[in-house]
């Protein structure tokens, strides 16, 4: 009896720990309000293997602008099934000559993955130290949490590419538009970049 007892409690503890606490999944529900920890989870008994699928990567994006470029977001707030697991995903399209301007994800690291054409790729390091390289298809990059990086495509057809962050809402800050695309006097702009108006 002395030594039946505490292994009796210990698996009454571990069973209703089991059942109690273990939390598989906060798929976002867009119509409950956000928290400070970001969304709301939807109520499990809601959710389907939907949630779980996203079919926004499937189609190119629209590169019919400025950049020849596309970014596809599947962050929490388009693919709820992520939110709450750390993980993220995109698309990128890069029609010839087209770029990924340099830009950050304050939020999270980001591992590119070549599955079309040639990209060159690369990020500056808080040192400015400059890492960049030119990927074929099948090859990986990582670029670190926070840093500024791009993607260019160096090759004679489309380039397609796909991205996996380490959050589910990664961030996206483009640095010309964080420059030069703001509510700043341009007389402000100028002092702060060292740059003429022109
Ligand atoms: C792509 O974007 C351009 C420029 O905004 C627009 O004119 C065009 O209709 C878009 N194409 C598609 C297929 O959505």
């Amino acid at each position: 009896m002395e030594m039946i007892l505490p292994i009796f409690f210990i698996f009454t503890l571990l069973f209703s720990y089991s059942q109690a606490s273990v939390v598989d999944f906060c798929v976002a529900d867009f119509t409950l309000p956000n928290g400070p920890a970001g969304y709301s989870c939807k109520n499990p008994a809601d959710v389907t293997v939907d949630d779980f699928v996203h079919y926004g990567l499937e189609a190119p994006g629209n590169t019919s602008n400025i950049i020849k470029a596309a970014v596809t977001p599947a962050f929490a707030a388009q693919f709820p099934g992520v939110n709450g697991l750390g993980i993220s995903s995109a698309r990128l399209d890069l029609e010839v000559r087209g770029v990924v301007p340099m830009h950050t994800h304050l939020d999270g690291s980001e591992i590119l993955h070549i599955t079309r054409e040639t990209i060159r790729a690369g990020f500056i390091a808080s040192d400015d130290k400059v890492y960049y390289k030119t990927l074929n298809k099948g090859n990986i990059m990582v670029f670190p949490q926070g840093l500024l990086h791009f993607q260019v495509n160096s090759g004679e057809i489309p380039a397609i590419a796909f991205v996996s962050f380490s959050s589910p809402s990664p961030g996206l800050q483009i640095l010309d538009f964080a420059l030069f695309g703001n509510d700043l006097l341009s007389e402000l702009v100028e002092k702060t970049t060292f740059l003429s108006d022109a």
